[in-house]
């Protein structure tokens, strides 16, 4: 049975360990983080284990890198050593934006197998959108990854030199949807709504007009279209978010957080 290691609990090693947690027997799911309390904590909700760095480095099959890009050095630098000496197979899981399998290499001191995969924060409800690259990790790891972190959200392949252009739009796009969420909500407060109303017609609205595109496969401007009705209130409200730039503005988040991803790595 393979065991999970979790260094770092935050927001999204966190959110992880809790899907790794409705994927394989809790007891296999390792926790560590530098406030040891934290990892403590939610070791105790999800009924696994709490460890510290160099035990997850020592004895994980996967060892799930869940700290900051700016952190990874020095973390890397202090398990290298640890990893250096290990008999049994391990696979590193990298979710840091904007390094490379090659810079994790690099900082973990050998040519280990490494998945490097960019979550979301809708994974710690298992709605996440995963993209993930291996290097190194034979098929039947890869399957075991995907089947044990299923509890996760969705997962999908892209090769490498794609995943800071994916993470651009579905690791920072919750951000830009809650912004779009809130002025919803905001508007309809506005208009006299109150704002539990307002939050939940907003949310709710912005999930099924998700579920509709992905399970239709029509295109946003036919689903757009399908709402206008001619002369009528919807199309009204599209002018003015057209005049305001609504859709350049979108395009300029995507590619700002994709030049950021780029210079993390640097
Ligand atoms: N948040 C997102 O939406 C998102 C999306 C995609 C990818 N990511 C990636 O996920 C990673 C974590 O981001 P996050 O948002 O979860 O950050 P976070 O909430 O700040 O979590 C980072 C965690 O790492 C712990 N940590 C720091 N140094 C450590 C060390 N030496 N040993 C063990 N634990 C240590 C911190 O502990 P303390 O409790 O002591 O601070 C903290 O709990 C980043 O690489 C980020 O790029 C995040």
């Amino acid at each position: 049975m393979a065991t999970f290691g979790f260094i770092g609990t935050g927001n999204m090693g966190g959110a992880l360990a809790r899907a790794a947690c409705r994927g394989v027997p809790s007891d296999q799911v390792f926790l560590a983080n530098r406030t040891a309390e934290k990892a403590k904590l939610l070791a105790e909700e999800l009924d696994c284990r709490a460890a510290d760095n160099a035990a997850i480095a020592e004895s994980a099959d996967f060892i799930f890198l869940g700290v900051k890009p700016q952190m990874m050095a020095d973390v890397l630098a202090d398990i290298r050593p640890v990893l250096a000496e290990r008999k049994s197979r391990f696979i590193l899981v990298t979710m840091a934006a904007g390094l490379t399998i090659a810079r994790i290499r690099e900082l973990a001191g050998g040519a280990y197998p490494v998945i490097r995969i960019m979550p979301n924060t809708p994974a710690s409800i298992g709605e996440g959108m995963i993209l993930y690259a291996c290097d190194g990790v034979a098929k039947a790891e890869e399957e075991l990854f995907l089947k044990s972190m299923a509890g996760a959200g969705k997962f999908s392949p892209l090769p490498e030199h794609l995943i800071d252009a994916g993470s651009a739009v579905s690791g920072c796009g919750p951000a830009f949807a809650d912004l779009f969420l809130e002025a919803l909500a905001d508007g309809g407060v506005a208009c006299g709504l109150p704002r539990a109303k307002a939050m939940e017609f907003a949310a709710q609205m912005l999930a099924g007009s998700a579920r509709l595109a992905l399970e239709s496969g029509l295109h946003p401007g036919a689903l757009k279209d399908a709402v206008c009705s001619p002369g009528g209130s919807t199309i009204q409200g599209v002018r003015t978010l057209e005049q305001a730039g609504f859709r350049g503005a979108v395009m300029d988040a995507v590619i700002a957080a994709y030049e950021k991803n780029m210079g993390l790595g640097k």
